[in-house]
């Protein structure tokens, strides 16, 4: 077989997985590696995202290294969701704040020890942040699209997001039989941060009576009204789909911890639990609530994922291979394209309040509690 023409010359790639993991990372490492080595360049694997950077921690990719990958979840490279090179945290001062340091010279220097003249990052819009002083100082980035958030600006779909969607759906079709035999509203909370996607896709699939967004603020006597009116119809149950990030009229969005020493502290986190709490205080029908937690991130990466992981992997290495250096791969309705690889950066892409899937769960009598 003849190699197609590799124009931008380069040599030799380092290749890592940044920000919080999701199913299709091997598949993505899989495709970018298989690639490069059928174009005649090597591959170095950077361990645990920018902090294998800081730390040199870094290896030779072979076929034999991704071989057999493709359905694994998680990321065989590891992956670090506080290392930003430009914002380091170091340690505490006499005060207790966090102690930053800037890594980007370090990071250049170990870049440079190991030949390293392009990096094919596979993250979110932190990682792509933290790519940028790198692309600024000649090493040639390409970024590609992952979170089960699917909350990234630029692309319509990221890798990860229809597995965990596909987790949640079948965890809400599982609550719904135990929440019939006992008369219960089951509140299962699903992950998203600030955008509503997986909810609203799980919830659609799932039937789910009610689906709570952060983009809409629900009225929480229009939900309990709502499971009411259920009750008294004769249904035996009432299922619903919360976003981590929904939050009451008014009120605030729960958050579980703040981590910081992270680029990005917030962990939302109990709105499910404060939810059910509150409707059986004043609905008096017996109430659960399921936090399916990171369940959503973990495993083997759905069908759709393996496909879309493979074709931005490929896609990134034709971005690297044609000279368009500093590109994020991006999905745009079913074409790949690519955009400034920081495009993301500081954004997110919420669920619009006009979207056509809000419009068919309504027509379905689907309550979002406004
Ligand atoms: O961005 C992916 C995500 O799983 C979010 O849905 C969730 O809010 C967050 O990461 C959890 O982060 P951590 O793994 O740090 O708990």
């Amino acid at each position: 077989m003849t190699q197609p023409a590799n124009s931008s010359g380069v040599k030799r790639i380092g290749v890592l997985t940044g920000g919080g993991d999701c199913p299709g990372l091997n598949a993505v490492i899989r495709a970018v590696t298989k690639d490069a080595i059928f174009h005649g360049i090597e591959v170095l694997g950077i361990e645990d995202g920018f902090l294998g950077l800081i730390e040199d921690r870094i290896r030779p990719l072979h076929l034999d290294n991704v071989s057999n990958i493709l359905t694994d979840g998680g990321t065989i490279l590891g992956s670090s969701n506080k290392a930003n090179p430009q914002k380091f945290a170091v340690g505490k001062n006499d005060d207790g704040s966090v102690r930053w340091r800037d890594m980007t010279d370090v990071c250049m220097t170990h870049l440079e020890v190991h030949g390293i003249e392009a990096l094919v990052v596979i993250g979110g819009d932190g990682t792509m942040s933290a790519a940028k002083p790198f692309a600024d100082r000649g090493i040639k980035c390409i970024g590609v699209p992952k979170t089960i958030d699917n909350d990234l600006y630029g692309t319509d779909i990221t890798f990860g997001f229809s597995t965990a969607v596909s987790v949640a759906t079948e965890a809400l079709d599982r609550v719904h039989s135990t929440a019939a035999s006992h008369h219960r509203v089951m509140v299962v909370e699903v992950m998203g941060r600030n955008a509503g996607w997986i909810a609203l896709h799980a919830g659609v699939a799932s039937g789910s009576d009610v689906i709570l967004l952060p983009e809409i603020p629900f009225d929480l006597d229009t939900v309990c009204n709502f499971c009411v009116q259920r009750s008294q119809r004769g249904k035996r149950f009432t299922i619903i789909c919360c976003s981590e990030g929904a939050k009451p009229k008014g009120g605030e969005q729960i958050i579980e911890r703040v981590d910081p020493t992270s680029p990005d502290p917030i962990r939302l986190g109990g709105i499910g639990k404060w939810l059910s709490n509150q409707i059986e205080d004043k609905t008096e029908i017996e109430s659960r609530y399921v936090v399916l937690g990171h369940v959503q991130r973990g495993g083997t990466p759905c069908a759709g994922d393996r496909v879309l992981a493979t074709q931005f992997g490929h896609h990134a290495m034709e971005l690297l291979k044609q000279g368009k250096y500093n590109r994020l791969a991006v999905m745009q309705g079913t074409q790949l394209g690519d955009v400034e690889i920081t495009a993301a950066a500081d954004k997110q892409r919420l669920v619009p309040l006009d979207h056509p899937l809000i419009a068919a769960a309504r027509s379905v009598y689907t309550c979002f509690g406004d």
